[in-house]
């Protein structure tokens, strides 16, 4: 039995801010964040959004009322859960109406938590092939304003519905996997931003890639020139480049153009999002599919790596027709209808943060144009509103 992805989707907030010119604010040449780093534009969380709303709004954009019957797994994938307890699973199931009968988790280990959702979501349909899972990485990347991760910020989600039968990619299963502990990248729970080694987590992530690469060839005696794209988890567009570039000797020219070319069509979503943490590989995933006419049957090797640290290599075969099951349109609107906002204006928003004393607060979420949003805080408990549930 095929099982994978059948739809996949994304959500990234209404706001941005333009690379070029927050380099000028921080006295950095613009290359250096719009080609050293590979970012064009920052996706900017207003503080009506967080991990549920930006989850809630990526399924919003691709479930319908069959999946919302069949839906009986639901994983969210974070690094930027809203609470210690109650998993951000439980909220999306409810804000979009699912089956009462379902499972709902969260999953964490850094940027791996949606693959490691996937690959569970797998087994579970492998049992119930008649039923759908829900997988979704959602996140707002933090590292602070001024310092050197500043430029690989984002936010955003990917939600994808795993099913028999799948539209979109079947998930093949030669998985290699890896875990080692490491303090590359952490985020205590008393702090709302990142701490990173960014150097040794730059190392780590392409030694990570290495291991897993040559033990998937290894296992399946598949070699390059069998990928018609690998897509890598993306922290910034050049970090999966320079774990690309390390085995590209091992193929011949062809092959070796083909595949910088598809890491270039891997990546444009990405450079104008900003990092996404756990969702960062599908959003690639997307990109690659949507700007980029890959033929049916091709396989696409995915590289997910999850500070701390975890990395798997798997591979996808595109099913017949895939095309037809993208929402390519909806995404170029996506982000026509994005806004700029000034360095100034940026700043104001990140130090905007909930409260962290236990106060009540009420948002006003008539600027922000998503359809699902946190109004507020009352009683130590978030509330949203679907305004599309008037
Ligand atoms: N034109 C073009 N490129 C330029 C440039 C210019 N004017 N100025 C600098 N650069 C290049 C540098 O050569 C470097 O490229 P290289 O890595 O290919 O050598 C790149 O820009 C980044 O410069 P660097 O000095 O290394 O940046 P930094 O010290 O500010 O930190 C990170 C970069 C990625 C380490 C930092 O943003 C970070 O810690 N990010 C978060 C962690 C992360 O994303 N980890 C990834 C694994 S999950």
């Amino acid at each position: 039995m095929k099982i994978g992805i059948d739809k996949i989707g994304f959500y990234t907030p209404h706001i941005f801010v333009d690379m070029a010119k927050l380099a000028l604010a921080r006295n950095v040449e613009p290359e250096k964040f719009t080609i050293g780093i590979g970012q064009s534009k920052m996706a900017i969380a207003p503080i009506t959004q967080d991990s549920v709303t930006l989850a809630a709004n990526a399924a919003l954009s691709i479930i319908d009322d069959e999946d919302r019957e069949k839906i009986d797994l639901v994983i969210f994938g974070s690094e930027s859960g809203i609470d210690h307890s109650k998993s951000g699973a439980v909220y999306v199931h409810q804000l979009l109406g699912l089956n009462p009968n379902a499972r709902a988790v969260e999953l964490k280990q850094a940027c791996y938590g949606a693959t490691a959702g996937i690959q569970m979501a797998k087994g579970h349909i492998a049992l119930n092939p008649d039923r759908k899972a829900l997988v979704i990485g959602t996140d707002i990347a933090r590292y602070g304003l001024n310092t050197s991760g500043e430029s690989t910020q984002g936010a955003g989600a990917v939600a994808m519905v795993i099913s028999a039968n799948p539209r979109v990619m079947e998930l093949e299963n030669h998985n290699v996997y890896l875990t080692n502990d490491i303090m590359d990248f952490w985020r205590p729970i008393y702090s709302d931003k990142a701490f990173v080694d960014g150097k040794f987590s730059n190392e780590q992530y392409i030694l990570f890639f290495n291991k897993v690469w040559e033990a998937y060839k290894e296992k399946t005696g598949l070699v390059l020139s069998d990928m018609e794209a690998i897509c890598f988890h993306l922290p910034y567009t050049k970090m999966g480049l320079k774990a690309l570039r390390t085995v590209l000797e091992e193929a011949p020219e062809d092959v070796r153009e083909r595949l910088l070319a598809h890491y270039e069509a891997s990546t444009t979503y990405n450079r104008n999002v900003g990092n996404i943490y756990t969702g960062s590989l599908y959003l690639s995933l997307l990109s690659l599919l949507e700007t980029k006419e890959i033929k049916e049957g091709s396989r696409i090797g995915m590289f997910s790596y999850g500070s701390g640290a975890v990395g798997e290599f798997f591979t996808g075969i595109l099913q017949p027709n895939y095309r037809e099951y993208l929402n390519i349109s909806g995404h170029k609107r996506l982000f026509a209808s994005r806004q700029e906002v000034s360095v100034e204006e940026y700043e104001e928003i990140f130090e905007k943060t909930l409260p962290n004393d236990g106060s009540d607060i009420d948002l006003d979420v008539s600027k922000d144009p998503a359809a699902i949003c946190l109004s507020g805080v009352l009683d130590h408990k978030r509330h949203y509103v679907n305004k599309l549930h008037k």
